[in-house]
Formats: C-alpha cells, sequence, structure tokens
C-alpha cells in the first residue's frame, strides 16, 4: 500500500494502552503494525459548548499519531447518544423495537460528522489512505468529498447490515446508505451483511449492479465486500501465557477444582442476550438435576452507555434475574450465577476463559464477536473447553465447529449446554484444533492486508478505467 494509513473512528484508545471493546482493540493492533494517524473523539464532552465545534489536539503514541476532537453537549447527546446509539445501533442489530427516531438526532447526526471531516481535512496530506470505521461516522466521506477531498478512502462497519426491509425503518436510510457511494470500497463483517448491502442497493437505492462486488450510482462505482474481522492472535497467545493470566487460570481452577465453570464476557449490551443465557442456564438446572451443585456460570459484563434507558433495562432485568436463580437454586456452599459488572483488567482474560469448561457466546445478533475467538486462542491444547456460539453472531459463519445454537430457544441452548459440558476429550481436541485453525488464518494483519489491498486495487481499475 502507498500513502500514510489514516484511521478515523468515533471511539479511538491509545494503543499503547490496553482497550475495550472489538473496535478500539482491532484498529489499534492494525494501527500498531503500520504506524499512521488516528483520528476520533477524544472521549470529552464539553458543557454549554457550541454544536458543531470542537478542538483538535494531536499528540504522538507510539509510532501512531492521535487527533482527537472534543464534542459539545448538544452535539454528543445528539450524535453520540442520539442518532448513533438510539437509531442506527438498534436498527442495525434488528432491534426496531428499540430505536427512537426523534427528530433532533438526524441534524446532530449530519453535525459531527462535518465536524469531524472539517477537522480531518486540514490534516490529510494527498496520498494518505483513509479506513473509516462504523456506523457513527457513514457519511464521513461524503462530508470530506464535499470539502474536495480525493483520497483514497474505505469504510467499515463493525456491525450487522440488517435486510432491506429493516433499514427502510430509518426515515433518513436512503440518504444515508446513498453517502456510502463517497467511498471506494466498504467492508462488511460476513457474507449475511453483504447480501443485505446488494439487496439494498439494488431494491431501495436502484444503483446498477456491476458484478457481485461493484455497483454504480451517480457516476461512482463503490466495491462492497465481507471482510470477517479477525483477533492478534499472537497478541493474544502471549496474554494467555504471561504470569498475570497463568495466575489467574491457577486460581479459578483450585477454587473450582470439584465443579463445571462456564464463562461469559460481554459488554452490558441488549444486542448480547445475557438474560436468555441466564435464562437457558436456568432450565439446564432445572431440566438436569446432575448439574445442580456443580455447573456455576460466571458473567462479566462491562458497563457501557448507561445514559441511554434500554441500558438501564437490560441492567435491572439482569440483576433481577441473578438474584431469582441463585435464590432459587444456590446453596450455602454453591451459588449457581456469579454475575460481575465491572470491566476486567485485559490481561486477566485468558485466564478466566482457559479456567472454563465452556464459553458462552450467545449474542441475539452480533456483527462478528472477538470473545468467540478470543476463547478458542486462549485454551489449552491438551484440554480445551467447548464454545458454545450464538447462530446470530456474525463469527458464526467461520466457526462451523463451535456448537451453535438459537439464544432465542432457551430449551434447545441448556440442551446443546449440557452436550458441552460432556463432550469427550477426544472431541474437544478435534474442534478446538479446527476452530483455532481458521481463526489464525483469518487474524486481524490478514483483515487489516486484505481490506488495504482491495481498497488499493480499486486505485489501481479507476486509473485503467480513465486510460480507457
Ligand atoms: C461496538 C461498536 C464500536 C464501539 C464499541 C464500544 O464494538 O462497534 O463502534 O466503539 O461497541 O461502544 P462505545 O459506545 O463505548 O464506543
Amino acid at each position: 500500500m502507498s500513502g500514510r494509513l489514516v484511521v478515523v473512528s468515533n471511539r479511538i484508545a491509545d494503543p499503547r494502552k490496553p482497550a475495550a471493546g472489538g473496535l478500539a482493540v482491532a484498529v489499534g493492533e492494525a494501527l500498531n503494525r503500520t504506524g499512521g494517524l488516528w483520528f476520533g473523539w477524544s472521549g470529552n464532552i464539553v458543557e454549554g459548548g457550541t454544536p458543531g465545534e470542537g478542538a483538535l489536539r494531536v499528540e504522538q503514541a507510539g509510532k501512531v499519531e492521535l487527533a482527537t476532537v472534543d464534542l459539545s453537549r448538544e452535539d454528543h447527546d445528539a450524535f453520540y447518544l442520539g442518532y448513533s446509539n438510539n437509531v442506527l445501533w438498534p436498527v442495525f442489530h434488528y432491534r426496531l423495537d428499540l430505536a427512537r427516531f426523534d427528530a433532533g438526532y438526524f441534524p446532530g447526526y449530519r453535525r459531527a460528522n462535518r465536524l469531524f471531516a472539517r477537522e480531518l481535512a486540514k490534516l490529510l496530506q494527498p496520498d494518505d489512505v483513509v479506513w473509516v470505521h462504523d456506523y457513527h461516522l457513514m457519511p464521513l466521506a461524503h462530508e470530506l468529498r464535499q470539502l474536495g477531498c480525493r483520497q483514497r478512502m474505505g469504510f467499515f462497519l463493525h456491525i450487522p447490515l440488517p435486510p432491506p426491509q429493516i433499514l427502510a425503518a430509518i426515515p433518513e436510510h436512503e440518504w444515508l446508505m446513498r453517502t456510502l457511494f463517497a467511498y471506494d470500497l466498504a467492508g462488511f463483517q460476513s457474507e449475511a451483511d453483504m447480501t443485505h448491502f446488494s439487496r439494498y442497493v439494488e431494491s431501495e437505492a436502484r444503483a446498477r449492479v456491476l458484478d457481485a462486488h461493484h455497483f454504480t450510482l451517480d457516476g461512482r462505482t463503490l466495491r462492497a465486500q465481507a471482510f470477517p474481522i479477525g483477533i492478534d492472535v499472537d497478541e493474544f497467545e502471549e496474554l494467555a501465557e504471561a504470569r498475570e493470566a497463568r495466575q489467574v487460570a491457577g486460581v479459578m481452577r483450585q477454587q473450582y477444582a470439584t465443579r463445571q465453570l462456564l464463562i461469559g464476557i460481554d459488554r452490558l449490551d441488549y444486542s448480547k442476550g445475557i438474560p436468555h443465557r441466564v435464562r437457558a442456564f436456568r432450565e439446564l438446572l432445572a431440566q438436569h438435576e446432575d448439574m445442580r451443585n456443580l455447573a456455576t456460570l460466571i458473567q462479566i459484563a462491562s458497563p457501557s452507555r448507561e445514559d441511554l434507558n434500554a441500558y438501564a433495562d437490560i441492567r435491572a432485568e439482569l440483576d433481577q434475574l441473578c438474584g431469582a436463580i441463585n435464590g432459587d437454586y444456590g446453596d450455602f456452599d454453591w451459588m449457581p450465577v456469579r454475575y460481575i459488572r465491572r470491566v476486567v483488567a485485559r490481561k486477566r482474560v485468558p485466564g478466566l476463559y482457559r479456567a472454563a469448561r465452556v464459553g458462552l457466546v450467545t449474542p441475539l445478533r452480533d456483527g462478528m464477536n472477538l470473545v468467540a475467538k478470543e476463547f478458542v486462542v486462549a485454551q489449552e491444547y491438551n484440554d480445551p473447553g467447548v464454545l458454545v456460539l450464538s447462530r446470530f453472531a456474525g463469527a458464526a459463519e467461520q466457526l462451523q465447529e463451535a456448537l451453535l445454537v438459537n439464544p432465542y430457544d432457551a430449551h434447545g441452548t441448556a440442551e446443546t449446554i449440557y452436550r458441552a459440558l460432556q463432550m469427550p476429550l477426544g472431541e474437544r481436541r478435534e474442534r478446538h484444533q479446527a476452530l483455532l485453525g481458521r481463526i489464525k488464518e483469518h487474524d486481524v494483519h490478514w483483515w487489516r492486508q486484505t481490506f488495504l489491498d482491495a481498497l488499493d486495487e480499486t486505485a489501481q481499475s479507476a486509473t485503467r478505467a480513465r486510460a480507457a
């Protein structure tokens, strides 16, 4: 790839420090390899600040230059809490019931995207390659083009893209989707998302379909493709071998020597299906007496977007549910569910995965889900745990050797968990080996490289088209 890499995402993290959330971790790892510029929101909210304005700060963080802007309270509430997380997030996760279509959100979304574009344009060099991430910034290339920027631009959506009939519930869906044509390349997590995209642009946007991956609208050709995101396998293996993780695994194994441990680690988000998971676990205890006093679920949920009602509701529901199960089934020497609402330090996470016999990754809908991949990588080769994975996570397209479940079906999920807990060593090893191979092959570096190579190819084919 020629030119400096410029990554843009709403949430950014200092790549020298551990980050939370799939996007920040993956992007940080991709940038650490190449160096470049990472542009995004500083995380600061300026009370009483002027809408559409925010101070720009630039600092060096190792190989990566970090450029951030502040958001005024009004922009933060309309752009981030409002349009991004009260409209796009629920709709893109198929949850029209949770979407709030407030008329004030959309102007804030455009304002913040214009602010990002204006401040970023000041820093861009002619041969930069610009890679924009996630639903907060879909129209960013459109705004940059309006300012005269002609650089290569790619977009990657980290969350699912729903079918056209669901997308069309967003009042501004047409404008939003058409702005994607300002990019040269659009990337999605899964083939399912890619299918929804091509159906949408054909039926709703009436773009011309050149082939499975090229679409033309108003004179611009967009390439679109699935690029399933991966993890930094080497880094995670190292983390799993380090003292902290080994210590955690050792302590947990000792404490649960006579138990069977199941683990779930998620952001506390309604898309993750945590209450459904806990209900499936209750069903396991109800149906299988031999699991009582034996199976223990450790559920860690890191607080997220707490200013939004839907997140307060899920928190209350979980508090109630976990309390009820422990009350119904617990004994003085055994609590079925250990529910911890806190961020766990990243270096301890592989130890928890390793001590568990079963990893529960059962979102109702998820773009990819990197916890599924991390759980597999953390396992000991000779005695690996079993991954129980929702068929509605993007990762299910790749991780077919996991035990796939429908998280809405509590009974079916409970029976699959039961099977996972009793799976013989030979089958566990076979499945683990197959999963690990695929995760290693498609790691975060593969993801970065294939996306950027494809973006580069769009430049070459545009040059060829101009010459012809
Ligand atoms: C998901 C989204 C990211 C987001 C992260 C954390 O992984 O795809 O774009 O950054 O959640 O959410 P937050 O709202 O705290 O940035």
